[in-house]
């Protein structure tokens, strides 16, 4: 994987104006949000309040109503997921999604699919993929529905890494994991980004894990609420949007 160099001044990601509905509930109000280069960004929230209707508008899972979404010069709009993943996003849904009845080797090729011309082209693993997760290696033809929740999780990052993203979308990497597993998945994603160069978009309840991020936005209701440096974090914010 070679090192992602960006400048600080032009967002790799910006959002503006994004509204989204399913059927007649209006689920995302007017989200103006920015990602920059090597940047982790952290997006916190309660339940329900369309964390994870964000990063899927972002992938191009669900249509938006309004808004804009650029990829550092790339209008992403119009493109279906495949083509947005081509483009430079990784995505490792809410619930991990790794396919329970295929091995672990299978599940990482999967995620060629996300790189220019697909698996057609692309036959290798990435092979720093086990330097970041070297405990996958171990396991390659075991299926990976017989993982434990912390596997399947760093299985679902080093999946996405496969596509050789720009920018990784992580919706509650930290969910359903035992407490002690927690800070592994968090020291995981400092590696990817220091190893790789790639920015994050988080969503996570967990606080340490949220302070790693330098800038965070709180969503209410689907618009956002509050922003700014991870750093300014008050009690009175942390105790409002986050639930751990
Ligand atoms: N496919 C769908 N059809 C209709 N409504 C949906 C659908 N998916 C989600 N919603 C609703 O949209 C709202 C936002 O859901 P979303 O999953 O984005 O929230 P979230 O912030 O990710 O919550 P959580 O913290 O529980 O993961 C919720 O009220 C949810 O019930
Ligand atoms: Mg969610």
């Amino acid at each position: 994987m070679q090192l992602v160099t960006i400048s600080m001044e032009e967002p790799l990601l910006q959002i503006q104006g994004l509204t989204t509905c399913y059927g007649e509930s209006r689920i995302l109000r007017d989200v103006d949000l920015q990602v920059h280069g090597g940047q982790m960004v952290c997006l916190i929230g309660r339940n329900g309040v369309g964390k994870t209707t964000l990063l899927k508008t972002v992938m191009g899972l669900i249509r938006p109503q309004q808004g804009q979404i650029w990829l550092g010069e790339k209008d992403l709009l119009g493109l279906p997921p495949h083509q947005r993943a081509r483009a430079g996003i990784g995505y490792v849904p809410q619930g991990r999604e790794i396919i329970p009845q295929l091995t672990v080797r299978d599940n990482l090729r999967l995620g060629l699919e996300a790189r220019p011309g697909g698996l057609a082209r692309h036959d290798r693993l990435d092979p720093q993929v086990f330097e970041l997760f070297p405990m996958l290696a171990t396991m390659l033809e075991r299926r990976g529905g017989d993982l434990s929740g912390g596997q399947q999780q760093q299985l679902a990052m080093a999946r996405a890494l496969q596509g050789k993203p720009r920018l990784l979308l992580l919706d509650e990497p930290t969910e359903g994991i035992q407490p002690n597993v927690v800070a592994d998945i968090e020291q995981a994603v400092q590696r990817i980004m220091a190893q790789t160069g790639i920015s994050v978009l988080l969503v996570e309840q967990h606080l340490h894990f949220v302070r790693q991020a330098q800038t965070y936005y709180a969503m209410q209701k689907g618009g956002i609420v509050a922003s700014g440096p991870t750093a300014d974090l008050s009690q009175a914010v942390i105790n409002r949007f986050l639930s751990v």
